[in-house]
């Protein structure tokens, strides 16, 4: 499919816009469930989990807090290094809170370990992770993550939040994009 705002070429649609609608909803009851009477701070991790986060506190149904949080990853346009620059840290105080990170998708997660370990040492009351996607066969850190949206193979995905050089966030679906090999 071509994007007509961009005249890049996408590649089929991975994960279609009822199937997030629907998924967002899940996690959203799950969440309200666990989390319904302890007031959590969600924090965001910019900007790939924007569009993300924004349509699953819409289904969270008690008082909660929101915070964002913006990094930036070292390594190449499809890849991480691990090595992880905070950008915009929180506001918020985060001792004695319940805490849930919402990241966009976790590929080797060397990123999710780096937020984690710095988020930890501030002294939550405790700290979970919600993420729309992981890529299987490559996150080493899965285990940390306690809600976890769609399973996808280990391609590059873009829609709905993801970008490749800041294009395509806005799109509604999730598309591999085939413009880039991974590696
Ligand atoms: P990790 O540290 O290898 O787990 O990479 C995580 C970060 O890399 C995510 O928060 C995204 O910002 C970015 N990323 C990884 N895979 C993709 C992808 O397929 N599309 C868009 N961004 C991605």
């Amino acid at each position: 499919m071509a994007d007509s705002k961009s005249g890049y070429e996408l590649g089929e649609v991975v994960i279609a816009e009822d199937a997030i609608e629907k998924r967002v909803a899940e996690l959203g009851s799950e969440i309200t469930t666990d989390y319904r009477d302890s007031a959590p701070l969600l924090v965001g991790v910019l900007k790939g989990a924007m569009i993300f986060m924004s349509d699953l506190i819409r289904e969270l149904d008690f008082p909660l807090e929101i915070d964002m949080m913006a990094i930036s990853s070292y390594g190449s346009s499809t890849s991480t290094s691990g090595v992880v620059r905070i950008l915009k840290d929180l506001d918020t105080d985060l001792t004695g809170r319940h805490v849930l990170i919402v990241e966009d998708i976790v590929d080797s997660g060397l990123t999710l370990s780096y937020l984690t370990r710095n988020l930890l040492s501030r002294n939550p009351a405790s700290l979970e992770v919600c993420a729309l996607i992981v890529k299987d066969g490559k996150s080493r850190h899965i285990d940390m993550i306690k809600y976890i949206g769609f399973h996808i193979p280990p391609s590059f995905v873009v829609g709905y939040g993801l970008d490749i050089g800041e294009r395509f966030r806005n799109l509604r679906q999730i598309y591999n994009y085939s413009g880039v090999t991974e590696h």
